[in-house]
């Protein structure tokens, strides 16, 4: 982590696309950045259905989110790893060493105690991702239900940066609104929707997409996709 930088919040919820927080995560920590962690129990089960990943919200351990096996024979982390990339989902081990493991900080759901919960926590900004529609709404309307509204409503008032990263199609009209009152609030509404201009071959590529212009909106230095504009620089970790 650079001189001046503050740490930057991950909050995952139970929107399909549990694999852009594992892979979001990983960029995070391999950019050098502290990260404060939150996840939904919601998004526990969406974590076990799509990468077949058992989560303990009581007793956090990264080594679930990330398993150095690679986690059930056949979950879609499992496939992913054995066609990544280099550097893609935690195939380098030393993005497990003690370093970067204290470089991420656990809190529970319902912890209103914890830092992010209050102004006074300085952030670098707070990214929901995946964020579902239900959390969007509960932010949209201040909710602070749990501690993930709670920071979220936090980063608006303070005037910092947050990024929500809705994964549903097609949209309702309330969905729609509740957006709108997000960006209107100054959030980064970032739809979890890669594109195609930058001739993806593999899901890995697409997956990158979507991380990478997370990584923008923070203002993490990445070369995960190939810029329009600019080429041949895709495919390397931070
Ligand atoms: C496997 C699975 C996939 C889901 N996918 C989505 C989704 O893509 N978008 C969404 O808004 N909700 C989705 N849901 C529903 C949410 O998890 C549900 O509304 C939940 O209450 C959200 O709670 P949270 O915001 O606290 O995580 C999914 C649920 C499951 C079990």
């Amino acid at each position: 982590m650079r001189r001046g930088q503050r740490d930057l919040v991950l909050a995952i919820t139970g929107a399909s696309g549990a694999i852009y927080a594992v892979r979001l995560l990983e960029v995070l920590l391999a950019a050098g950045r502290n990260v404060q962690l939150t996840i939904s129990p919601a998004a526990t089960l969406v974590f076990d259905k799509e990468l077949g990943l058992k989560i303990s919200l009581q007793k956090f351990d990264l080594d679930s989110l990330i398993p150095p096996d690679g986690g059930r024979e056949d979950s879609t982390l499992r496939m992913l790893r054995a066609n990544a990339p280099t550097g893609f989902v935690f195939d380098n081990s030393s993005i497990l060493s003690e370093a970067v493991r204290g470089k991420v900080t656990y809190h529970h759901h319902t912890d209103f105690m914890a830092g992010i919960a209050s102004g006074s926590f300085l952030t670098d900004g707070m990214v929901i991702c995946p964020c579902s529609m239900g959390t969007l709404a509960g932010i949209a309307h201040g909710m602070s239900e749990n501690l993930i509204q709670r920071a979220a409503d936090v980063h608006l008032k303070e005037r910092r940066k947050l990024i929500v990263v809705p994964r549903e199609t097609p949209l309702g009209s309330i969905q729609l609104e509740n957006m709108k009152r997000l960006v209107d609030a100054g959030a980064v509404v970032l739809p979890a929707m890669p594109g195609f201009y930058h001739n993806p071959t593999t899901i890995h590529d697409l997956v990158d997409f979507v991380v990478g212009r997370i990584c923008d909106h923070l203002g993490v230095e990445h070369r995960l996709m190939n810029r329009w504009g600019s080429e041949g620089d895709a495919g390397q970790t931070p």
